[in-house]
């Protein structure tokens, strides 16, 4: 750890969350990484990725190509692969978290990418994209690189806040793309506290959106 991480989980938690702009949320990312698993891996602190991996196992055959979007350490990628999927793709702008991911065996291709730009995947190249604590993080513009990545009847699979899908934007980019004939709302889950132990006011809802 360096000195400048913060000492207690709930602090780094929060340094992270708090980052003034995207650069710095980068960087913080970047000297969070080796710490992140031991204060957020456990499944009792942090309950999104299995829940997301639950509704995936429900939507999807297991050889489908899923883009893991913010992947982060894998931790949403190692739920799916316990769940028996195997043709995944991770996407973080974070070299120091897809680090960690890619010492895990979990995904056929880590890219480091900002998702503020478009990808260089090819349209239609996934049959869905997952995404995990990354509502208030990633731009709602992804939105949009999301739904040209999908093929017809593809699902985008999102843990979402949803008081940060509105004021992130995600739900204008929603609107445009459903008035566009590209994405529309197939589900939405129950309201679960994603991080019950550092941030208990978190409510979280799995969303699965479907291309059109
Ligand atoms: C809270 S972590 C979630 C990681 C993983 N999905 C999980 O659930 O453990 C958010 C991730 O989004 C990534 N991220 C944030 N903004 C991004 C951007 N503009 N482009 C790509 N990745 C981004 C961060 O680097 C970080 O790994």
């Amino acid at each position: 750890m360096t000195d400048e991480l913060p000492q207690t989980k709930a602090a780094r938690v929060d340094w992270v969350i708090r980052a003034p702009d995207n650069a710095e949320m980068r960087r913080r990312y970047d000297i969070w990484a080796n710490a992140y698993d031991s204060d957020v891996g456990a499944v009792e602190d942090y309950l999104a990725p299995m829940e997301v991996a639950k509704v995936v196992g429900q939507v999807l055959e297991r050889s489908a190509r899923i883009l893991d979007a913010g992947a982060g350490t894998g931790l949403l990628g190692q739920a799916l692969k316990d769940s028996g999927f195997h043709n995944i793709v991770a996407v973080d702008y974070s070299d120091q978290m897809l680090e960690i991911a890619r010492g895990k065996a979990i995904y056929t291709e880590l890219h480091i990418c900002d998702l503020n730009n478009a990808t260089a995947f090819a349209p239609a190249s996934f049959d869905a994209v997952v995404t995990c604590g990354t509502t208030s993080q990633m731009p709602s513009a992804s939105l949009r690189e999301f739904a040209r990545l999908l093929r017809p009847g593809g699902s985008i699979v999102f843990a979402v806040l949803p008081e940060a899908w509105e004021s992130c934007g995600w739900a204008v980019i929603m609107k445009e793309l459903e008035a566009a004939h590209r994405l529309t709302l197939g589900s939405r889950g129950v309201p679960f506290q994603m991080m019950p132990t550092t941030e208990p006011d978190f409510m979280c809802e799995i969303w699965v959106l479907k291309a059109t």
